[in-house]
Parts: structure tokens; C-alpha cells; sequence
């Protein structure tokens, strides 16, 4: 498996960065090759075709999801690259998982209709640095990927 993790946020090696890497390395244990990448609003993401599965996560700053993440999605030409693509999606926030599942993870999934979502995550503050929650999610990743 070759992924890509496009990834936003505010904060230069906080939470989400951390868990970035996390999942990075707990993927390449699978034997994927695995690169990340920040997303920016109005970047060019036609380097997406060289993946398998595209990794999406950022965190949830005033109920939304991380600016240029959303914004890549809706302003760039990434959802065109996202065609076919199998897709994972995480994100990381304060609220309770029910309220995010409802709130925050549509964000991303509406513009995702088209894709296969192998997997999606809400990581609350005490679940980033989990190695256990990171290993399950990275293994229903993997395991969705390979059916
Ligand atoms: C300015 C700010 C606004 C936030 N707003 C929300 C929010 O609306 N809902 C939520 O669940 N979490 C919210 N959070 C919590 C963050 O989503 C959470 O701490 C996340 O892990 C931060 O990621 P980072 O360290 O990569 O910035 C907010 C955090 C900050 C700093």
C-alpha cells in the first residue's frame, strides 16, 4: 500500500502532528510506504495519484474542521484527484465522540460520497498519544484495504 496523509493544523507539533506520526509509523509496521503532506487551500494535489489510499485528518477548531483541509476540499482540485480513491479519515477535538460523529466527520464525508471510506476516527485528547487506539485504527485501515 502506498498512502498519503493530508493533514492540516494550527498548532506546529501539537496534537494532531504527534498523531501524524503515530500512524505513520504504525502503518509502515504493515509494510506500506507511507508519506504525509499538510494541505493548503489552494494547492495543487495531482501528486495524489501516485497513492493507493489517501489518509485525511486534522483537528476541529470553533466546530469546524481545520481550515485548509476543508478548504482543499472544496476550493482545489483535490476532490478531483480523489476519484476512486480509497480514503481514511481521522480527526482530533474536545467534544464527546457521539456530538463529532454527528457534526464534525460530515464535514469531510460530504465530499466524499464518491470514495471508500476504509476507516474513520475521532481521537479525544487522551486517545492521541494511545498506542492501543492507534494500532486499532490503523489495523481496521489495513484489513478494510486488503479485503
Ligand atoms: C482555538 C481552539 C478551538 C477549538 N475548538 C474546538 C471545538 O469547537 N470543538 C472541539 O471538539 N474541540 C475544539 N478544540 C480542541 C482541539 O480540536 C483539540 O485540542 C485538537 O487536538 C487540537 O489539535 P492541534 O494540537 O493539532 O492544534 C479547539 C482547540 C483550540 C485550540
Amino acid at each position: 500500500m502506498r498512502a498519503i496523509i493530508l493533514f492540516d493544523s494550527k498548532t506546529a507539533g501539537g496534537s494532531t502532528d504527534r498523531l501524524i506520526d503515530s500512524i505513520g509509523l504504525e502503518l509502515a509496521k504493515t509494510g506500506a510506504y507511507v508519506e504525509k503532506a499538510r494541505c493548503k487551500t489552494t494547492g495543487d494535489y495531482s501528486f495524489v495519484k501516485d497513492f493507493d489510499v489517501v489518509i485525511m485528518g486534522a483537528p476541529i477548531y470553533y466546530l469546524l474542521v481545520s481550515s485548509q483541509l476543508l478548504g482543499a476540499l472544496v476550493q482545489s482540485n483535490l476532490k478531483q484527484y480523489l476519484a476512486g480513491k480509497k480514503v481514511a479519515l481521522f480527526l482530533t477535538c474536545g467534544s464527546p465522540e457521539l456530538m463529532a460523529n454527528l457534526l464534525y466527520l460530515p464535514q469531510l464525508k460530504m465530499n466524499l460520497v464518491n470514495n471508500t471510506i476504509l476507516a474513520e476516527r475521532i481521537f479525544a485528547p487522551d486517545q492521541i498519544s494511545d498506542p492501543t487506539v492507534i494500532a486499532k485504527y490503523v489495523h481496521e485501515l489495513d484489513a478494510a484495504y486488503k479485503k
